[in-house]
């Protein structure tokens, strides 16, 4: 696995790659749920590249950032069998600061984005820049950030990106938590609670009832909500926030 943390060295190295090229983006803190991501990748290219970069754009709240877990070495012990990883400085990733940057005005509005205003915009800016920068055959997000894949997949059709975009399937805990890196900044009480989202989520209840139950369990309730084929969740724990969906056909 070869390591670059200077942007110029990975664009120089791209230059000379010719087989297909799978892309896995991160944030880091990786768990199995990003393996599932580097897994498939591997099974489907010749060559995978994961990037590990905290975006600080897409942090709508500063507290958030700054708790976010940055295990670097970690993260690179688990990524053997990775070809590239690519974790660049945030200086390289933003030259010119935030000036320019993509604004979705729609899908990016509601749901998740009503409550982290600037969000998906941040978090769109900087899948743009690394799908330019990785020029992938083939780039992988998982279905549980299921408003974040509809909005890539919907700006790589809108500025005709070269790619395809692979959504796979969320990975739980065996208690039925869906896995995140926010996940080990529950305390023992609050983790004990989180599985009660997944639970009530395949229930088959109609959302407000859903809702109701979560807010009664211990949870603040950001939203429960169909969209798109799915019953999408958001939630409070503390200063945690957890995110949740399942496909409404498997209910
Ligand atoms: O899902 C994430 O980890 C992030 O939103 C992503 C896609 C790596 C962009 O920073």
């Amino acid at each position: 696995m070869k390591l670059f943390q200077d942007l110029d060295e990975w664009r120089r190295w791209r230059s000379q790659l010719s087989e297909p090229l799978g892309f896995v983006p991160t944030m880091g803190a990786l768990h199995a749920g990003h393996l599932s991501l580097v897994d498939r990748s591997l099974r489907e290219n010749e060559r995978t590249a994961v990037s590990i970069f905290v975006n600080p754009t897409q942090f709508d709240d500063p507290s958030d950032l700054a708790a976010y877990p940055q295990p670097l070495q970690q993260d690179l012990e688990m990524l053997q069998g990775v070809d590239f990883v690519i974790a660049p400085p945030a200086a390289q990733m933003y030259p010119h600061g935030y000036r320019y940057r993509v604004s979705e005005s729609q899908l990016s509005k509601i749901l998740c984005g009503a409550h982290r205003p600037g969000h998906f915009d941040g978090m769109l800016t900087v899948v743009l820049k690394l799908l330019q920068l990785v020029a992938p055959t083939r780039a992988y997000f998982g279905e549980k950030d299921f408003q974040q894949l509809e909005l890539i997949r919907g700006m790589v059709e809108e500025f005709f990106l070269p790619l395809e975009v692979v959504g796979c399937p969320i990975v739980r805990e065996s208690d039925g938590l869906a896995l995140s890196s926010r996940n080990t900044r529950l305390s023992p009480e609050e983790r004990a609670l989180a599985p009660q989202l997944a639970r009530l989520l395949q229930t088959s209840r109609p959302p407000e009832a859903i809702a109701d139950g979560l807010m009664r369990a211990g949870f603040e309730v950001d939203y429960v909500q169909h969209w798109r084929g799915r019953l999408l969740a958001a939630v409070r724990l503390g200063p945690v926030r957890l995110i949740d969906n399942v496909a409404l056909e498997t209910l």
